[in-house]
């Protein structure tokens, strides 16, 4: 058996699906680039059938990367693997990814199907992905609850079929380690062509076991490929967490006795990547990629790491990227410094207006603060203006007053398709006078249903990042806005949900 484990990242897709993480075409490029950077073995870009921007993205996602392989989901339909493969066409390699549901629940309740016409359809689809693909995956959706007898015939079939990876997800998080781990081993033993493909594992998070059960897919039942999303962002509790699995099997490499492709010195700017990016905050104490997570704060620990530092380090936090969180650039740097930087840290603008804008903002952020670091430019370069022009609205100025036993007051200045509006309120504190002067003026109707301050670099001196999580009519979105002051980040951050829901209800509108 190989000793070699794929990582198979599914933030784009799976992570995607969280309520409110929905991302843009460029914003899955970014961050598709910062996975090939990363060296993940595999980059799920989407589901290419499910609208016409994820088609999109995952075309995009397909033509620019060259050394992961790209993949697109679909379900076992025609239209689906068709449209898969096309929007796959330019990649340098790639996979189908075509799933069907064989629990009996879901099978008799969501589908409406007979396990034999499951069976059907799980081999006429494989079939005809694999004459469109020659990496095509099959996973078994709600696998772990499946019967056993059905399920083995079913991926029997499946690798028959030429299915190259196998994949057994718990889809609802019901698994625990020993017992996933068996049902792996199990199914290993019992499907007679079993050697002809590569295993994978896909665990969610709601009993916060994902890494626990997928370790165990590995451990006890010979998986080789594991599904994970960056900071485990994904429905409900989540999926798997990608840097937790990566550190786990290159910090016991002596017990997992497994190599991973993955370069983990980017793990870091990943995670800050795709939290800025869809407005789910790291907590604290997240292992890995959390604030905390190297920070010692007790004396005793405090002590012991500086007198021999594995006392209480099992992993250097510089081989995750923590050591390039330092000054990076201030304001006398100049624009190539800016430019070179930008790449460094696989933000890739399009067009030189693109980045003439990014360093005016950069510069602009220089004067307001002395010390620029990574986490500012990638903050710089997620907020509007600098990647989308085509959104509806956008940030000019704020001017607001608050005075203890004064009622706060606030005018915001904005856009709405180019031209300068103006909203004025009062509110309870400068925040709220600051939302409402704008919700008073565009009459959204979205109700707030998350506020969040985050300070992007650690001092009273770094920017706050706000995240303003809204929901109208069904949809849910996350805006992102960061500024020194605060106000100005929540002014951004509302403005850029605003755009996000917006534009949501144009896909809908055109997906009809
Ligand atoms: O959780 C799940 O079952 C999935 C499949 C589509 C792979 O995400
Ligand atoms: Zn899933």
């Amino acid at each position: 058996m190989s000793d070699q484990l794929i990582i198979f990242d599914t933030t784009l897709r799976d992570g995607e699906q969280s309520p409110g993480a929905s991302m843009t075409k460029d914003e899955k490029l970014r961050i598709a680039r910062q996975l090939e950077r990363l060296k993940v073995d595999v980059i799920e870009a989407g589901f290419a059938a499910s609208s016409n921007g994820d088609f999109e993205a995952v075309q995009a996602i397909a033509n620019a990367i060259k050394d992961s392989t790209v993949c697109s989901l679909a379900r076992t339909n025609d239209r689906d693997i068709a449209r898969a493969a096309q929007a796959l066409q330019g990649a340098q390699r790639a996979r189908i990814h075509t799933f069907i549901a064989t629990s009996p629940l879901h099978m008799e309740k969501k589908l409406r199907m007979t396990p034999e016409q499951v069976h059907e359809q799980a081999k006429l689809s494989v079939r005809f992905a694999r004459n469109l693909c020659g990496d095509v995956e099959f996973s078994a959706e709600d696998g772990y609850r499946s019967d056993m007898d059905f399920l083995c015939r079913v991926i029997e079939t499946a690798i028959d079929e030429g299915a190259t990876t196998i994949n057994v997800p718990d889809t609802v998080g019901y698994a625990i380690p020993e017992l996933y781990g068996n049902f792996i081993r199990e199914l290993r033993e019992r499907v007679p062509n079993a050697d002809k493909a590569i295993w994978s594992v896909h665990c969610h998070n709601d009993l916060g076991m994902a890494v626990a059960n997928s370790l165990a897919g590995v451990k006890i039942g010979g998986a080789r490929q594991v599904e994970c999303t960056i900071n485990g962002l994904g429905e409900r509790a989540g999926n798997c967490s990608l840097e937790e699995i990566v550190m786990a099997v290159k910090t016991r490499r002596d017990y997992f006795g497994l190599d991973v492709r993955v370069d983990a010195q980017h793990i870091l700017a990943a995670s800050r990547m795709v939290s800025q990016t869809t407005g789910f905050v790291v907590q604290p104490n997240k292992a890995v990629v959390g604030a905390n997570a190297f920070a010692h704060a007790s004396g005793i620990h405090q002590d012991g790491v500086l007198k021999a530092r594995d006392t209480y380090e099992i992993m250097r936090a510089e081989d995750v990227g923590w050591s390039t969180n330092k000054i990076v650039l201030g304001k006398l740097s100049g624009r190539n410094a800016f430019k070179q930087r930008l790449n460094d840290l696989g933000v890739v603008l399009e067009s030189e207006g693109d980045i003439n804008s990014a360093f005016l903002r950069f510069k602009e952020l220089a004067d307001r603060k002395s010390e620029i670091f990574d986490e500012d430019i990638l903050a710089l370069v997620s907020d509007e203006g600098v990647i989308r022009h085509d959104e509806q609205f956008g940030f000019v100025s704020l001017a607001q007053r608050s005075e203890t036993g004064e009622r706060p007051h606030a005018v915001v200045v904005f856009t709405v398709q180019g031209k300068e509006v103006r909203g004025e309120s009062d509110g309870n504190g400068p925040v709220d006078a600051t939302l409402k002067a704008i919700e008073g003026h565009v009459k959204s109707g979205a109700e707030m249903v998350l506020y969040s301050v985050n300070a992007i670099s650690g001092s009273t001196e770094s920017q706050g990042e706000v995240t303003v999580r809204l929901q109208n009519a069904g949809r849910v979105v996350n805006g992102v806005g960061s500024d020194p002051d605060i106000v100005v980040a929540s002014a951004k951050a509302y403005l850029s949900a605003l755009n996000k829901l917006q534009s949501k209800a144009d896909r809908v509108a055109a997906q009809g």
